[in-house]
């Protein structure tokens, strides 16, 4: 694994991932997905991993989403790409995943960060952790099947509210609609992740994949490609610009509607 971004480590039949981005609080970039990719497969195809854990690297956060500085000038047509690779390569890789996947929200959970843990097929958050989609704060729609997940684990009224006012919910407000599973004390998250797992372990593998693809199968719709249709689209407005302004510039938006 290449792991220039990302820490990778197989401890008893466990592959431990920790996004390791800690000054950008984990955004993904390309480098960094590109290196989930491989991790994905290394899991899928290695015998010896029984389960994957993904958290991010330092107290502050998870993932804080999509690095919005690489795709500040991006086209329609650009924008619709990033989010079909990462549907492919990351995204629905983990949620088709022959393996289970844990991801331990060890701080804020945002956009694709969100969106990562939603595709895990449990979560488990620290008592600090904040959870949500605020792609409409930067003029965009959540990308990496932020509109599907959120929908599916939570229902359609709450993921509305959800995503469009961009607030985020603490820990306990997630696990009280089901968002996660658990939430433990931050020093904890790893250790709660792992005893699940074990748990996992002791059972038969083949059941194992057979369940998470019977449950997988359940969930499937074209959902997602209106999703990254319109996600494309909105790259296409003056007010993605102007979102994406005022983040880099850290000030308040102003949004005109087109
Ligand atoms: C790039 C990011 C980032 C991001 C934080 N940083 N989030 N860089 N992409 N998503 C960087 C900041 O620019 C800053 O770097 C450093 O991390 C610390 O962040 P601050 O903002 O200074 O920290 P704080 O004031 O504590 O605020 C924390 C925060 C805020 C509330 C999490 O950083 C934030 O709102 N981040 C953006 C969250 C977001 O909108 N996510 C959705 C992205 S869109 P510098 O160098 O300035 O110090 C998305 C689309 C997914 O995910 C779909 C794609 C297909």
């Amino acid at each position: 694994m290449t792991d220039q971004n990302l820490i990778t480590a197989v401890r008893e039949n466990i592959l431990y991932i920790t996004i390791n981005r800690e000054k950008a609080l984990n955004a993904l970039n390309k480098a960094t997905l590109a290196e989930l990719a491989e991790a994905i497969t290394f899991a899928n195809t290695t015998d010896e991993v029984r389960g994957v854990i993904i958290t991010g690297s330092g107290e502050k956060a998870f993932v804080a989403g999509a690095d919005i500085k690489e795709f500040s000038d991006y086209t329609g047509a650009q924008g619709e790409e990033l989010a079909r690779k990462g549907h492919e390569l990351v995204f629905n890789a983990i949620e088709n995943a022959k393996k289970p996947f844990i991801a331990a929200i060890n701080g804020f959970a945002l956009g694709g960060g969100l969106e990562l843990a939603m595709a895990c097929h449990i979560r488990v958050a620290a008592e600090s952790a904040k959870l949500g989609l605020p792609e409409v704060s930067l003029g965009l729609i959540p990308g990496y099947g932020g509109t599907q997940r959120l929908t599916q684990l939570v229902g359609k009224g709450k993921a509305i509210e959800m995503i469009i006012t961009a607030n985020p919910i603490t820990a306990h407000e997630a696990e009280k609609i089901g968002l996660v599973n658990y939430v433990v004390p931050q020093s904890d998250v790893i250790a709660k992740a792992t005893e699940i797992l074990n748990f996992v372990k002791k059972r038969a593998p083949l059941a194992v994949s057979a369940a998470l693809k019977a449950v997988v199968a359940s969930l499937n719709n074209e959902g997602y490609q209106v999703e990254t249709t319109l996600f494309g689209e909105c790259f296409e407005t003056e007010d993605f610009k102007e979102g994406v302004a005022a983040f880099v510039n850290k000030r308040p938006s102003v949004f005109l509607g087109k």
